[in-house]
């Protein structure tokens, strides 16, 4: 056992994963957005969380922008960081899943190792994985924030895609082609799929 981890004692909580889904009526579960930068994840992931809570269900999404500004801002961009900064989402997205809540999950995630430690963490049943393809051309088109830009002139080292690798999933539960769907379709097709399952 990880020496950091003796002498600590789990506690059960009170209320249990079932009584607080049964109180929200739905299935609490991840859904992990993975693509290039630039590729849609936020943008639907937003989206999607906005139809879900107009639907009365509880919806929160966790973004890579914004988990950095915080909980992670003491990581950068390496492959080592990168590692760490998905191993905590990990965690604190299965914490969410706990509390009933639908996590909408929005970060790059390149190493296919990573999400996959992600899925083991929670129940089959409680992990999504949606690729939000968009090819690595489109997505330095948009540069919405001029990261692309900055990358190919050097001034931004490890930048996904161009210089730092984005492993595509081989087994994704849903792909979603941005160049092709708007995110009201993307948000349609989640809406339909996750009804499908019966998860919400
Ligand atoms: S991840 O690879 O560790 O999953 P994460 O999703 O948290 O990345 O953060 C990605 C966001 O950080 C990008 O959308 C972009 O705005 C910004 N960013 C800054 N530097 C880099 C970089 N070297 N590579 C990719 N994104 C970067």
């Amino acid at each position: 056992m990880n020496r950091k981890v003796q002498n600590i004692v789990w506690h059960e909580s009170s209320i249990t994963k079932q009584e607080r889904r049964g109180l929200n009526k739905h299935h609490s579960f991840i859904l992990w957005f993975t693509g290039l930068s630039a590729s849609g994840k936020s943008s639907v992931a937003n989206a999607l969380a906005r139809a879900l809570h107009e639907q009365g269900k509880q919806a929160f999404v966790l973004d890579g922008d914004n988990i950095r500004h915080g909980l992670n801002k003491d990581l950068g961009f390496n492959e080592q960081n990168r590692k760490e900064n998905i191993r905590r989402i990990g965690e604190v997205s299965k914490l969410l899943v706990e509390s009933g809540q639908i996590v909408l999950t929005a970060f790059i995630s390149p190493y296919r190792e990573d999400r996959e430690l992600v899925r083991a963490l929670v129940s089959k049943d409680e992990f999504i994985e949606i690729y939000v393809k968009c090819s690595i051309e489109e997505c330095e088109r948009r540069d919405p924030k001029g990261l692309y830009k900055k990358a190919r002139n050097q001034e931004i080292p490890h930048f996904t895609g161009i210089s730092a690798p984005y492993e595509e999933p081989l087994n994704p539960e849903i792909v979603l082609d941005t160049e092709v769907l708007s995110i009201d379709e993307c948000v349609s097709t989640l809406i339909n799929a996750l009804t499908k399952k019966g998860f919400i």
